[in-house]
C-alpha cells in the first residue's frame, strides 16, 4: 500500500502547494511511483503540474458524486507522477457532503482500491481544517506541515495540532506529523533565522534538514505547468525540494534506494 502524506496547514499561502508539487515530482524522478491528489478548490496543484482545469472529472466527482477515483487519476508528462485534478466546484462539495455517513472517510474509501498501484499518494490541502482536510488527515498515514519563515508563522499551530490529535483519537491511530517543511526561507533576513529556530525548537528534530530558499525560479514554474525539478532542476529551490524529498525516503523506507 502506499505511503499517503497529506500536506496540510490551515494558513494561507505558506507553501503547500509548492511543497507538494515539488516532493512529489522529486519522488517520481527518483523512481517512486507518485499519486498528487489535489484537495484543494483553488486547483493550484492542477496547474502545476500542467493539466487542464476543464473538461474533466476531478475529486469533486468523486466525494459528491460516485466515481471510482481510478476514473479521474491523470498520468502528467513527468516521471512516475499521476494526478487527481480539482476545480472550483470542490468549493462545493464540504456542503453537500456534510449530511453523509461517514463523511469524513469518503477520501479514505475512494484511495483505498487505488493504493496499491502508487508509492507515495500526496494529498495538496486547502488552507482550512474544514471537511475536506479532515478527509485528508483521515487517510494520511503522516502530516507534512510546510511553514513560512515569517513572523506569524507558529500562529494557529495549536489549532492544527489540536486538530491532528482530535482525527488521531476519533478515525486514524496511526496519524503522525511526519515532519516540517521550511519554506520561502531569506538567509539574509534575521527574522528567517529566528523563525526558523523557533520552529525547529517547537517540533524538535521533525523538521526537515534543507529549509525551501525563496526563490523566483520556484514561483515561475507553475505558471510554466512544471515542477521545479523539469524547470529548473539545479536552482536553489530545485536542489532543496529534491533533498527533502531524499530525507523524507529516509525517514520512510528502510534505507534509501538511490
Ligand atoms: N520558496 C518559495 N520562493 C518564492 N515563492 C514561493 C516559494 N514557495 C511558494 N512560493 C509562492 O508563494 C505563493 C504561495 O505558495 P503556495 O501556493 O505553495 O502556498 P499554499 O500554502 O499552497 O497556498 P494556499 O493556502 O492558498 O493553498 C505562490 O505564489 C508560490 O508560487
Ligand atoms: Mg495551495
Amino acid at each position: 500500500m502506499a505511503t499517503v502524506l497529506a500536506f496540510a496547514n490551515q494558513k494561507g499561502g505558506v507553501g503547500k502547494t509548492t511543497s507538494a508539487i515539488n516532493v512529489a515530482a522529486a519522488l517520481g524522478l527518483m523512481g517512486r511511483r507518485v499519486l498528487l491528489v489535489d484537495a484543494d478548490p483553488q486547483g493550484n496543484c492542477t496547474g502545476g503540474v500542467g493539466l487542464s482545469k476543464t473538461d474533466t472529472a476531478t475529486l469533486y466527482d468523486v466525494l459528491v458524486g460516485s466515481l471510482p477515483l481510478s476514473a479521474v487519476v491523470r498520468q502528467t508528462p513527468f516521471a512516475n507522477l499521476w494526478a487527481v485534478p480539482a476545480t472550483m466546484d470542490l468549493a462545493g462539495a464540504e456542503l453537500e457532503i456534510a449530511a453523509r455517513d461517514h463523511r469524513e472517510s469518503l477520501l479514505s474509501a475512494a484511495l483505498l482500491p487505488v493504493s496499491s498501484a502508487f508509492d507515495y499518494v500526496i494529498i495538496d490541502c486547502p488552507p482550512s481544517l474544514g471537511l475536506i482536510t479532515l478527509n485528508a488527515l483521515v487517510c494520511a498515514d503522516f502530516v507534512v506541515v510546510p511553514m513560512q519563515c515569517e513572523y506569524f508563522a507558529l500562529e494557529g499551530l495549536s489549532q492544527l495540532s489540536y486538530t491532528i490529535r482530535s482525527v488521531k483519537r476519533m478515525y486514524n491511530p496511526r496519524l503522525e506529523i511526519l515532519g516540517v517543511i521550511l519554506t520561502m526561507f531569506d538567509g539574509r533576513l534575521n527574522l528567517s533565522h529566528q523563525v526558523a529556530r523557533e520552529i525547529r525548537r517547537h517540533f524538535e528534530g521533525k523538521v526537515f534538514k534543507n529549509a525551501v530558499p525563496r526563490s523566483v525560479r520556484l514561483s515561475e514554474a507553475p505558471s510554466h505547468g512544471k515542477p521545479i525539478c523539469y524547470y529548473d532542476r539545479y536552482s536553489k529551490g530545485g536542489i532543496a525540494y529534491q533533498e527533502i524529498a531524499l530525507e523524507l525516503t529516509r525517514r520512510l523506507e528502510k534505507g534509501p534506494r538511490r
